[in-house]
């Protein structure tokens, strides 16, 4: 028997031992959902853990194992878990209505925070998820430019609707299952970065009405964009009388408290949020110009995009996000999650290169990815991107079998990572920093 052979079993029993009670859990989520899960990204081999609290830069499991966590509800937390003020606002607005059925403040208030921070942002709707907003986004481009079509971009992910999803995921052209594939031509995919070929595209065809793509690249920045090629997008797109939809899911309050298009200084002319907007609990929206917007008012004898949505501007998602925002407004949370994710970029490649190890740390913001099988000069600066972004290199779809072991290796040191990165939040400090350089230094060894 090979000692790698060794190595894993003893890793998988380790595994099985430390996570028992989620063991259990899984084994009865099993006979309910598909694959034990709720949702693909938890989906992980043998099992994957069950999380009982969670509280600023730390969640615990049922077995109480503590975890530092790079998930921060999949982007959605920047304050860290459970902020008493997020808490707060929560419980308050609990007591006195979950659901009026009916206009509240609160939904004005959120609209306001909106405004004041997001630069397009000259009018707003809320949704109850990012993937309505992004299916909201493309109606209203249609009805605006009476142009069919989308263009996006390889690798980037707007949500699961029918018209964003082909193209999410490697491979790029394939057919996704249960999308039609008449629906699927409405929607024209490039690799990301070639402004020339967004040009050509836009030129050869006159369907297309709108190009989306997340600003800071695809799966907050698997292949980074920066900002030359935003400000490029934005001077084609209005050459040739075209929407630019930025999808600020990630990056809305995350990036900057004005999020990409902040940072970046480029308007787009629509864009869709959620996650941090919701301060963490189910929500999103869009905002953008006021004569686009139009086409979602009653005017007479106008035609009008409907909008109905049971859970569009809960005033739950509206109190926490609103208690978000206010913090979110002054900087300085978005500061402190970008420098502890630089400095965990930084003191991971440092590791790398120490242990001449085929891997390296890249992103930027408060994000960041662990790239293995590479071979490379070791990066310098947040500049830096692997493989000069090439698309196949970074976006190809890691081996599952070494997310799964290099998962469950950081779950045993303490570290829940979402895949092979993860995002900061204002409460990581540099303590949890080094505990999981720690943790991926004895990953590295136990694989
Ligand atoms: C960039 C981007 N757009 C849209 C979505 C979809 O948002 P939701 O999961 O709220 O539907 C996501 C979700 O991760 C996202 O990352």
């Amino acid at each position: 028997m090979s000692s790698a052979i060794v190595t894993q079993r003893t890793m998988g029993e380790r595994y099985a031992h430390a996570f028992a009670r989620s063991r259990q859990l899984f084994e009865q989520a099993r006979g309910i959902f598909p694959n034990g899960v709720t949702h693909d990204a938890r989906y992980l081999e043998p099992f994957p853990i069950y999380v009982d609290r969670a509280l600023g830069s730390r969640k615990w499991t049922v077995e109480g194992r503590e975890l530092i966590d790079y998930w921060s509800g999949h982007g959605s937390i920047l304050l860290g878990h459970s902020h008493p003020a997020v808490v707060e606002a929560v419980r308050q607005q609990m007591e006195r209505t979950t659901h009026p059925g009916a206009c509240h403040e609160r939904e004005i208030e959120w609209g306001r925070w909106v405004q004041r921070l997001v630069p397009s942002a000259e009018r707003v709707r809320f949704t109850a998820s990012g993937t309505e907003a992004t299916m909201m986004a493309l109606r209203l481009a249609r009805l605006f430019t009476q142009r069919p079509r989308v263009l996006k971009f390889a690798g980037h992910f707007h949500g699961w609707n029918d018209f964003l999803f082909p193209g999410a995921d490697a491979p790029h052209l394939a057919s996704v299952p249960g999308i039609l594939k008449e629906i699927a031509e409405y929607t024209v995919i490039v690799p990301p970065n070639d402004l020339d070929l967004v040009e050509q595209t836009l030129r050869s065809d006159p369907a297309i009405g709108c190009v989306i793509l997340e600003p800071t690249g695809g799966h907050w920045g698997q292949v980074p964009i920066r900002g030359p090629f935003l400000h490029g997008l934005r001077e084609i797109a209005t050459r040739h009388e075209r929407l630019l939809i930025f999808d600020e899911v990630i990056t809305g309050f995350r990036v900057s408290p004005g999020g990409a298009q902040g940072h970046y200084g480029v308007k787009p002319d629509l864009t869709t949020m959620a996650k941090i907007l919701a301060g963490g609990l189910p929500g999103g929206g869009i905002a953008g110009r006021a004569d686009i917007f139009d086409h979602l008012a009653f005017r007479s004898g106008k035609e009008k995009m409907r909008h109905p949505g049971t859970f569009n501007a809960n005033p739950l998602s509206a109190s926490a996000g609103i208690a978000t925002l206010q913090i979110v407004a002054d900087g300085s949370a978005c500061a402190h999650a970008i420098a502890m994710a630089r400095l965990l970029r930084k003191r991971l490649n440092a590791l790398f290169a120490e242990r001449n190890a085929e891997w390296v740390a890249y992103g930027e913001f408060s994000c960041f990815k662990l790239l293995p099988g590479y071979r490379g000069p070791r990066p310098e600066n947040d500049d830096f991107v692997p493989h000069g972004g090439a698309l196949d290199k970074l976006d190809g779809g890691n081996d599952p079998s070494l997310v799964s072991a290099f998962r469950c290796g950081m779950l045993l040191h303490g570290v829940d990572l979402m895949g092979l990165g993860g995002m900061t939040t204002a409460a990581h400090t540099e303590a949890d920093i080094e505990r999981t350089v720690t943790a991926v230094a004895a990953t590295l060894e136990l694989l």
